[in-house]
């Protein structure tokens, strides 16, 4: 293949965006790219963007923006916007972007290396929106493997059909669709024969995977997952409240691979905002699968995702929000100030918050939170808990041990997804260790290795 120069490649947006931008590297390669993390020295630059909320968006114009005056010096340069943005502007993403050259929407992936061909035969402005039922699949580039990388995420449905009244994604990722379970375990033996030990099968409601295209259910893939030799921990996300089944429930106490940590967005605890979000559950459905969770698997821990300020939340469902969070006591949470989303229905509803009232609200929730991630980091002082080493700590925490001079710092997560640093000198990336918990922190935890 000729050499066509240097690729890099920019991702903002959900871990599905990660992945993608890694299929999308291993296209750029095979097509003659070499990849750089320099992009000054780039001739192409692709940026994979999100339009989650309106910041997300902003930062896709802006990073693809500045490169304007560099066409002028460079003409041979190709500008690429990927992803959800680009789906949603397609030919209008000119007008605020002029110099770009191929427009590639959420399905169009697999095209990439048809328009680059067009670009090089004089084609100009390309937009490719076009929606397809074929999911993108590509066996894993090694190009993309760091090696002391030992996670990774595997995509295993595309699209969403649950239209919640606030969201984007069904817009810009078209319908649920859900990938055959041979490939989705090809592929996953063939990451954990490259070293990857940990991973994390994604989709915007994995709870429903299989159900339209009736493949497999969700825990009959996560079975077959855990049956391929290497991978020792397998996470998932993101799992719907109303989609949440005892099957799956019993699937994460049963399936030792499985981790003990589950997100679950309640997005609000106010009944009658759920109801305008069209989220399909209750506060009472909510907590009745919370404390489901709890008697099948008392350890799990429990993580999830809030919006704040949605259009006509009063401050008595905002406190609705905040109890929940007492109640439920989450390990912690992603709060985020409600965004207005043109193509989305709540972008039209009456009683929109204003900006002020929205940060003031996220500020408490947040502060409210940190005495429950820290009271759950604290109740696992004394507790061993299973680690999977990811490297070197870079800063030494204090009670660190230098007297052995074999003896290095290091950390990995728990699975609970959270950093743990620990002295060892025989750990090595990629282990599954068992560590006592001495110290806990805001954000991170503190032992040694258990029995030492
Ligand atoms: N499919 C997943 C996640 C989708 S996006 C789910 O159903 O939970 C991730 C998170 O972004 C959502 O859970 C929600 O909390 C947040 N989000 C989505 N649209 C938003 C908007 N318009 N404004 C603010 N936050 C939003
Ligand atoms: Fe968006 Fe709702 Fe689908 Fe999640 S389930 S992607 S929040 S529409
Ligand atoms: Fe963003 Fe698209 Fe993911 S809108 S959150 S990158 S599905």
């Amino acid at each position: 293949m000729k050499d066509k120069g240097k690729a890099f490649i920019n991702t903002i947006g959900c871990q599905m965006n990660v992945y993608d931008s890694e299929k999308l590297a291993g296209i750029l390669t095979a097509y003659g790219y070499e990849k750089t993390r320099n992009m000054d020295e780039a001739d192409l630059i692709l940026c994979n963007t999100c339009s989650i909320r309106h910041k997300a968006e902003e930062k896709a114009f802006s990073f693809l923006g500045r490169f304007a005056r560099e066409k002028k010096k460079r003409p041979h340069l190709i500008t690429i916007m990927a992803g959800c943005v680009a789906q949603q502007e397609g030919e209008k993403a000119f007008d605020r972007v002029p110099h770009l050259d191929i427009v590639l929407g959420t399905q169009a992936f697999a095209r990439l290396g048809s328009h680059l061909d067009e670009l090089a035969s004089g084609k100009r402005r390309i937009v490719d929106t076009a929606e397809s039922d074929v999911i993108f699949e590509a066996m894993p580039d090694e190009s993309a493997f760091d090696e002391t990388q030992v996670s990774k995420f595997v995509t295993i449905m595309q699209g969403c059909e649950n239209f919640c009244t606030y969201c984007v994604v069904p817009y810009v990722r078209g319908r649920e669709k859900s990938r055959g379970h041979e490939s989705i375990v090809k592929e996953t033996r063939a990451l954990a024969d490259s070293g990857i030990r940990e991973i994390t099968l994604l989709g915007q409601n994995v709870n429903s995977y299989g159900v339209k295209d009736g493949d497999i259910s969700f825990p009959e893939l996560l079975e077959k997952v855990s049956q391929v030799e290497g991978i020792r921990r397998i996470r998932f996300a993101t799992s719907h409240p109303k989609d949440l089944s005892d099957g799956l429930i019993k699937a994460m106490g049963r399936l030792d691979k499985v981790c003990n940590h589950l997100h679950l967005p309640v997005q609000s605890g106010s009944n009658a905002v759920l109801k305008k979000m069209n989220r399909g559950y209750t506060r009472e459905t909510y907590l009745s699968r919370i404390s489901a969770l709890k008697e099948a698997c008392p350890d799990m821990a429990l993580s999830t995702d809030i919006i704040v300020g949605f259009p006509s939340e009063t401050e008595a469902d905002f406190q609705d929000t905040v109890d929940m969070l007492r109640e439920v006591e989450f390990d912690s949470i992603f709060a985020f100030a409600y965004s207005d989303r043109s193509s989305a229905p709540a972008a039209k509803f009456p009683d929109q918050i204003e900006e002020a009232v929205k940060m003031e609200r996220l500020n408490t929730l947040l502060t409210i939170q940190e005495i429950y991630t820290e009271k759950k980091n604290a109740a696992l002082v004394g507790r061993d808990v299973q680690v999977l080493v990811e490297g070197e700590s870079q800063k030494k925490r204090d009670g660190f041990v230098t007297e052995n001079k074999n003896m290095k710092q290091m950390f990995g997560r728990s699975e609970s997804n959270k950093i743990v640093h620990f002295p060892s000198d025989q750990a090595v990336i990629g282990d599954l260790v068992t560590i006592r918990i001495e110290n806990a922190y805001p954000h991170s935890l503190w032992g040694r290795p258990s029995g030492s």
